[in-house]
């Protein structure tokens, strides 16, 4: 299985969720005025889903106002463009360190939309199966990766991503500042991401992100998403 199969049957349960173009089947009154190349996507679940350990109001900011955000301003920015008639995954590959407005509004929409696929209501505890094999072969135990995991998001610098990425056989925490993504680097396989912006958890944690990071690592990862991915 490649690395784009694996993106792909990645986000199976989510598979409005990415941006997505009008095709066959639209209304012929939509089509007539060309809606936005780039759609902001469903969020899998209710608002309140993820409460206490991230309110709705967090998600009415972070994806009402901040995903939506993004999505606009990128197809306010590859309107005209021959970017208009690419793939989200095709803008983003394209516009790496060439076209970095571009770049950052699509990574954002990208990047966001694989967060909100990487948690659940009633998430975290522990992975099983090939997952927990994987994450003991790479880390050593579950503790360790917890450990190591902790003090990547933690002692993350400023705003940006923390990764749970394959690469080759390994499994490896990996870290992105502001927009980055691993979608750059064919090697990686991102598994799960945490969004370390402010913005993720100021509003229910102020600044405490430690224990924002912890109540995502107990009770809202999505191991199942994560093992899915991993095939
Ligand atoms: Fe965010």
């Amino acid at each position: 299985m490649n690395r784009r199969t694996l993106l792909s049957q990645g986000l199976v349960g989510v598979a409005a969720f990415f941006g997505t173009r009008p095709g066959f089947g639209y209304p012929f009154h939509i089509l007539a005025r060309r809606a936005d190349p780039i759609t902001l996507p469903k969020l899998p679940y209710d608002r309140n889903a993820l409460s206490p350990y991230i309110s709705a109001r967090t998600l009415d900011f972070h994806y009402g106002k901040h995903h939506a955000g993004y999505v606009r301003k990128l197809n306010a920015g590859i309107k005209g463009t021959p970017w208009a008639n690419k793939s989200l995954e095709e803008i983003i590959l394209g516009t790496a360190e060439k076209a970095p407005k571009i770049f950052n509004n699509a990574a954002q929409t990208w990047n966001h939309s694989f967060y909100w696929a990487s948690m659940k209501p009633k998430g975290g505890g522990e992975p099983s199966g090939k997952l927990k094999s994987a994450i003991e072969a790479s880390f050593g135990d579950m503790d360790a990766f917890r450990a190591a995991f902790l003090k990547a998001a933690g002692g993350l610098f400023g705003s940006g991503w923390t990764w749970l990425v394959k690469n080759e056989k390994t499994l490896e925490i990996r870290q992105t500042q502001n927009a980055g993504t691993p979608l750059v680097d064919h090697r990686l396989t991102p598994l799960l991401t945490l969004d370390v912006w402010e913005h993720a958890y100021y509003l229910d944690y102020q600044n405490g992100r430690k224990a924002y990071i912890q109540a995502w690592l107990d009770h809202l990862v999505d191991w199942e998403a994560a093992a899915r991915r991993l095939g």
